[in-house]
């Protein structure tokens, strides 16, 4: 084999490995134990008199605490207590009911976690929301004067703005939709003239 073929051999070799060990390492896709479909219950219309499903429905503290909250399988079955099994074949309905048969918890898995040294407050930024998902995710923020006092009066930050277009979703996305790094939280802040400090962040 003359000398340049075996470079040529190598680089391929190489870069076949190279490839072949990031496609190994590559984050492994989150399956959730049910196919929970965002968008038919977020477009779903309510029976007379009851509220409209949003956000809150399942998600139920990001206006009260750190975490948004994943839904219990009593939120869930607040809605769905009958058999889906009489009307069309409902496969992930059916799931669902089983759980309950098993008196057993559904774990859903977490698609954002950011590591413990960091601190986010769902309420801190979305408080006063009782979210829709409607709006351009970029005019998030619009300010508007208080009436009362005068004061310049910051609108909570639609979820979508860190969370994209989930409310879409017909399953659960196998990785974030947008991806949360630090750059992406100090980018906003510094636009926000919020604080920046190592700090207040990681404590
Ligand atoms: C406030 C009422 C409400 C709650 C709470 C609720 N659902 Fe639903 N669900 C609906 C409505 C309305 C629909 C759409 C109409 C229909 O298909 O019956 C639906 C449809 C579904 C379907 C069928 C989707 C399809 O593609 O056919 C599944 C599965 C489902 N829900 C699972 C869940 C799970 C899991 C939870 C808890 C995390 C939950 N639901 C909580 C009201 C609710
Ligand atoms: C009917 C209940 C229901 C409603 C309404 C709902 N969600 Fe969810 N949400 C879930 C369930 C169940 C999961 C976990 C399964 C999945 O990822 O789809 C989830 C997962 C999520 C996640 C990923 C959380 C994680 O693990 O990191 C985000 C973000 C989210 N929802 C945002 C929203 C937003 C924003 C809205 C309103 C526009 C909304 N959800 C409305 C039930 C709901
Ligand atoms: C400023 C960015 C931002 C906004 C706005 C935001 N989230 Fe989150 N969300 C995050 C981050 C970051 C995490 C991961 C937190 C962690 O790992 O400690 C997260 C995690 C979650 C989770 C899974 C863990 C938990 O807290 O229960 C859910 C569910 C969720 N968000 C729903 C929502 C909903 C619903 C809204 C809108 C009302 C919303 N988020 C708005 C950044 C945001
Ligand atoms: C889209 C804009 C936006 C993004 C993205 C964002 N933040 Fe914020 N953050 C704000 C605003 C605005 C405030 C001030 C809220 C208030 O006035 O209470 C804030 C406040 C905070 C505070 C309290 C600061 C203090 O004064 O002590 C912390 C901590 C924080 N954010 C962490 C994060 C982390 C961590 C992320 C990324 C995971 C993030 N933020 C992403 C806009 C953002
Ligand atoms: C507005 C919030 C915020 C501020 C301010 C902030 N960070 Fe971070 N930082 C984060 C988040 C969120 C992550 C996790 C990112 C991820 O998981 O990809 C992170 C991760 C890190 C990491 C780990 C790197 C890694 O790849 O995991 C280091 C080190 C770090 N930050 C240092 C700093 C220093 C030093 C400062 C001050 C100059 C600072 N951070 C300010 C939000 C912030």
């Amino acid at each position: 084999m003359k000398g340049w073929h075996f470079i040529i051999m190598g680089t391929v070799v190489v870069l076949t490995l190279v490839a072949a060990i990031g496609y190994a390492l590559r984050p492994a896709p989150i399956v959730q134990p049910i196919q929970m479909n965002h968008k038919i219950h977020l477009e779903s219309e309510p029976p007379e008199g009851q509220e409209k499903i949003t956000c809150i429905t399942c998600h139920k503290y990001f206006n009260t605490r750190t975490v948004a909250g994943r839904p219990s399988i009593q939120t869930c079955l607040s809605c769905h207590t009958t058999s889906s099994k009489e009307k069309e074949k409902r496969p992930e309905l059916d799931k669902l009911l089983e759980y309950d048969k098993r008196s057993e918890k559904i774990l859903w898995k977490r698609i954002y976690d950011l590591p413990d040294h960091v601190f986010f407050s769902h309420r801190r930024h979305t408080r006063i929301s009782q979210q829709s998902s409607e709006g351009a995710a970029a005019e998030s923020r619009k300010k508007h004067k208080d009436k009362e006092s005068g004061k310049q009066i910051q609108e909570p930050i639609k979820c979508e703005v860190c969370h994209g277009p989930i409310a879409e979703t017909v399953t659960p996305p196998p990785a974030p939709l947008n991806e949360i790094t630090m750059e992406f939280c100090i980018d906003c802040h510094k636009q926000e003239n919020v604080t920046a400090d190592c700090i207040a962040c990681h404590r």
